[in-house]
């Protein structure tokens, strides 16, 4: 322990103040040592807490394997202390509160709450899944100020400048992705029976494109720092080449931190190198995903860390779509075209069920105007056809996503895929919504009860979907002056493509958890 710590001690004992000031002595440096069972599994987490104290109260950072946390609301009481932890890019919201009681020179801690990101109200104030595991800290220094080991250290990034559009992505990406079905279970085979399937689905022919290879694929690096892919992929550039010859493009992963979210590794200080292996692979899109670049940079290099990597992409000439997932934080839609995105992330993932769809996908409504050709708000990925949803569930995802000018990945086995699910995700009607060429992203305009209707102005007419959020089937009304929509001549029920009488109002029955999606002339 510091000498200056031994002095307060001593000082509190001599002028009798023996409780209170004693907790005071947290500050500085600890390391938490922690071992976890999950299943079979035994996994070994090592975190770091570095306390600032001010007083009675204290602030500092807490630093665990995949990120940084900010240390608030920090309140010594004799040996007790309380504290939240913040994502630094999500600052406005606590993610943990802990409580914690010093002993001697050992300082247990636990986290008493778990706080959802902001989005998710169903699991506001819910405690922490498992049954909390204390931490036992051990200081290892009274220095407060954070050191980054050497391997996690970088120069300046350049300043963040406004860059042109790429050209690319002028309608929605689509195409499909690994992550939602497969998750680590991706490999060569699995993609190339995606490609087959996107061809012989049909789904090619209604505008399908992107074969796109989520987290997972990642070797190490060789002696020259070159990315590898791992076993699964034995030669990435043969499967681009198969890709290509049907008529697809590849898309793959990475993170601009050390490691992905999946523990795979990252694009952080080989940037321009891995953009030149992807152009040599014949790579067509990135997702470049966060994960666990915050144990790397700070908020305010969350843009130019981005802009790195557009940059890099840029520089190998070969154009390659570029999908920015950060969650959403830091009002990405602000930034992200500018830092050389087609797209990004505008929440946390998606699940397989209805609440966790409609709480992204109505959840959108306010985010249209960052929305256009070149640069669109992504949603995440479709579930459609995973099986935690039916039918209505998943046209209604459909519909939604159509009228957000949202991304179409579609998430499913595409080599397995029933006729019911090809016929949602092939709907032409549908996917022209989508795809419409103004891109502009749909509103809502009116919402009672468990009923919504959804607007999106197109080149030619509108798209308006009437979605029912209840379980019982509910008549839906909707007068056209009262949304905007000059009395239609032509109106087009797009998922029975059956033509609808026009008159000043329409009046349906729609499905529990179902959408009625028209398209009006
Ligand atoms: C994050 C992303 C997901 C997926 C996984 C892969 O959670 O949001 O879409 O890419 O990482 O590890």
């Amino acid at each position: 322990m510091a000498q200056r710590n031994w002095f307060a001690l001593c000082l509190a004992i001599l002028l009798g103040i023996p409780a209170g000031l004693a907790a005071q002595q947290i500050a500085g440096t600890w390391k938490g040592e922690q071992t976890l069972h999950r299943g079979t599994q035994t996994i070994n987490l090592e975190s770091t807490y570095i306390f600032k104290v001010d007083g009675n109260n204290f602030t500092g950072l807490l630093i665990n394997r995949s990120d940084r946390r900010d240390i608030v609301d920090g309140v010594i009481a004799g040996n007790d202390i309380t504290f939240s932890t913040r994502n630094p890019f999500v600052p406005d919201a606590a993610l943990q509160n802990f409580k914690g009681t010093l002993d001697g020179d050992k300082l247990t801690v636990v986290v008493v709450q778990t706080i959802a990101p902001p989005g998710y109200p169903d699991a506001v104030g819910r405690g922490p899944r498992r049954p909390p595991v204390p931490v036992e800290l051990h200081r290892i220094s009274s220095d407060t100020v954070y050191h980054a080991p050497p391997e996690l250290q970088h120069s300046p990034l350049a300043p963040f400048v406004t860059l042109p559009p790429n050209g690319l992505a002028l309608t929605p990406p689509m195409g499909w992705n690994s992550w939602n079905k497969f998750r680590a279970l991706v490999d060569d085979k699995g993609v190339r029976a995606a490609a087959d399937a996107m061809v012989s689905s049909g789904m090619k022919a209604a505008g399908y494109v992107y074969v796109n290879i989520d987290d997972t694929w990642e070797g190490t690096r060789d002696a020259q720092g070159n990315i590898q892919a791992n076993s699964k992929f034995p030669d990435m550039k043969a499967l681009a080449a198969y890709v290509h010859s049907r008529g697809l493009k590849l898309g793959i992963y990475s993170s601009p931190g050390p490691k992905t979210c999946a523990g795979y590794e990252g694009s952080f200080g080989h940037e321009e190198q891995d953009a030149r292996t992807y152009a040599a692979w014949g790579i067509d899109y990135l997702k470049y995903d966060w994960c666990s670049a915050g144990l790397v940079y700070s908020a305010d290099e969350m843009k130019p860390a981005y802009e790195k990597m557009a940059l890099a992409l840029r520089a190998t000439g070969r154009p390659i779509v570029f999908s920015l997932c950060q969650y959403g934080d830091l009002d990405v839609g602000s930034w992200g075209f500018a830092a050389g995105g087609n797209l990004w992330r505008t929440t946390g993932d998606i699940s397989d069920n209805y609440a966790s769809m409609t709480r992204i996908g109505f959840g959108q409504n306010g985010r249209e105007g960052a929305a256009g050709p070149g640069h669109w708000n992504d949603p995440d990925m479709l579930e459609v056809g995973n099986g935690g949803m039916n039918d209505d569930e998943y046209r209604t995802h459909f519909s939604l996503w159509s009228l957000l000018a949202a991304p179409l990945l579609a998430g499913n086995d595409l080599s397995a895929m029933k006729p019911d699910i090809r016929d949602i995700l092939t709907n032409r009607a549908v996917i022209a919504v989508d795809q419409d060429k103004l891109g502009r992203q749909g509103t809502r305009v009116a919402q009672s009860g468990d009923t919504e209707i959804w607007l999106r102005h197109l080149a030619s007419g509108n798209a308006v979907g009437l979605f029912n959020r209840s379980e019982q089937p509910q008549s839906m009304s909707v007068r056209w002056s009262d949304i905007g929509v000059a009395r239609p001549r032509h109106i087009l029920d797009l998922w029975s493509n059956k033509s609808v009488p026009p008159a000043d109002s329409m009046t349906v029955t729609v499905a529990p958890h179902g959408v009625v999606l028209v398209r009006v002339n």
